[in-house]
């Protein structure tokens, strides 16, 4: 049986959370591939908004299993208040929540070498969630880091003495003065991890191979967006892991020639929270009424998203690098009341106009190039049926569809699961 990925095709935020939660339904598996509690991924149904952070967006529903992949770092502490939060609806989640053995550990010195990394940049800052996610992959790629697995031996504690140890050497290093209390941060942490040893820890790649081959239906979630990727996003401001197609396979152990459908996830404009290039970011009265309509205040640290129109070579690039199958566009609602709509189809770049994204898209290197379009007056926020969206709107889809070559088989309306339409 084959597996099916679900991912960001922009800086993140394009609304994965909300999707995965209502494609649960058809899948036994919910698997988590990359990034940390970085992520922030709304859900809202019966008048309820949760935000996960690690738990994987299907864990709602009775049956399916979510799985944290071992590409996933893991904060047990964020990880803990996510369980708790769980709890208070009652969600038996013990049942159906399962972590690799081989994910790798956020410690409190992480959370603290990340804030201190970026406070040495000044203005170079990256605008990172300060969640230890770019150290913790750090000591992973640099062979140092304490996995799941290794909370189930008897001398991890004294590795992991070792290693914050170190971290201390480094933070002092940075010259940055962050106050912090590592007595007080690491009995939060090993109270955590407590809770973290009453879950279930398994040899994730073994179980998806076993899982396959019992014709299980397995969706692959993923965090951030495309254009974070650490290879292929907007260097150096991007975050620690491969947000693309191919983190799935890395992150999960998951066979490329085993994925089918690769569901690629945007926005039907822009936004991006944290520093780095955006070529088509307004800073006029549009860009703030996207902003207000659309709520665009990050899930995990509350921070406003810049906003602007929908990049359609930064988007083509983004559906290449994945091979996205099949598109979803999300928040058209927020752009109703828009009478023209403004899509960027080229770049100007070195006096010529191109169509793929260049090494460097810092705006003194390119000029975003728009093509106008029709908008429409229309609430979405009511419709549940194709044959309900206005005609500019389909114009609008007809459009894209062209351009990326890639059909799009989900319009979302508002955040609500019920407010989805199939086309
Ligand atoms: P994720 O990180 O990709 O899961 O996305 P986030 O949860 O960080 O951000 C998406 C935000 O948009 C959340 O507040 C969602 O509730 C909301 N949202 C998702 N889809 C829609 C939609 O179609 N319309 C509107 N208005 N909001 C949406
Ligand atoms: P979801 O899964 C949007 C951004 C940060 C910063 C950069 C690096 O909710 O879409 P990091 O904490 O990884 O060191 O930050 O990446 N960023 C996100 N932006 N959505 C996210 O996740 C993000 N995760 C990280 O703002 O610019
Ligand atoms: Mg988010």
């Amino acid at each position: 049986m084959a597996v099916n990925l679900l991912l960001g095709l922009q800086w993140g935020d394009e609304g994965k959370g909300k999707i995965v939660d209502v494609l649960t339904k058809d899948y036994n598996i919910i698997a988590r591939f990359q990034g940390g509690p970085n992520a922030g991924h709304t859900l809202e149904f019966d008048g309820i908004k949760h935000v996960l952070h690690t738990i994987p967006s299907g864990i709602f529903h009775d049956k399916a299993i979510n799985l944290v992949g071992n590409g996933v770092v893991i904060d047990p502490v964020i990880f803990k208040k996510e369980l708790d939060n769980l709890g208070k609806f009652n969600l038996d989640y013990k049942s159906k929540l399962l972590i690799s053995r081989k994910a790798h550990l956020i410690l409190p010195t992480h959370r603290i070498l990340d804030a201190a990394s970026e406070a040495s940049k000044g203005k170079a800052k990256i605008g990172s969630t300060l969640k230890g996610i770019g150290p913790t992959y750090m000591d992973k790629t640099g062979r140092n880091g304490i996995r799941v697995g290794d909370l189930e031996l008897s001398d991890w504690k004294e590795r992991y003495r070792s290693l914050a140890n170190k971290h201390e050497a480094m933070i002092d290093f940075y010259d940055a003065k962050i106050e912090y209390n590592l007595e007080e941060l690491e009995s939060e942490f090993f109270e955590a991890i407590k809770v973290l040893k009453t879950l279930t820890f398994i040899d994730s790649e073994e179980y998806l191979h076993q899982a396959q081959k019992e014709g299980k239906t397995i969706l692959a979630e993923g965090a951030q967006g495309s254009l974070l990727d650490i290879d292929f996003g907007t260097y150096p401001f991007v975050t620690s892991s491969n947000t693309t197609a191919a983190g799935a396979c890395t992150g999960l152990g998951i066979a490329p020639n085993k994925i089918k459908d690769v569901f690629g996830i945007f926005k039907a404009y822009t936004t991006r929270v944290g520093s780095g290039p955006f070529p088509t970011e307004l800073f006029d009265e549009d860009g703030e009424t996207m902003a207000r309509v659309g709520n665009e205040f990050g899930a995990t640290t509350g921070r406003p998203r810049r906003c602007g129109w929908l990049d359609l070579v930064a988007l083509k690039y983004a559906v290449q690098v994945n091979g996205v199958t099949k598109l979803m566009m999300m928040k058209g609602d927020v752009l109703s009341g828009f009478s023209t709509l403004k899509v960027c189809t080229a770049y100007k770049y070195q006096g010529k106009a191109i169509t793929h994204l260049p090494y460097n898209i810092e705006p003194e290197n390119i000029t975003p190039i728009y093509t106008e379009v029709k908008g429409w007056a229309e609430d979405l926020t009511g419709m549940n049926d194709a044959s309900q969206l206005p005609k500019e709107l389909n114009d609008y889809i007809s459009f894209l569809e062209e351009e990326l070559e890639t059909p799009i088989t989900i319009v979302s309306v508002g955040p609500d699961r019920k407010q989805t339409i199939y086309r």
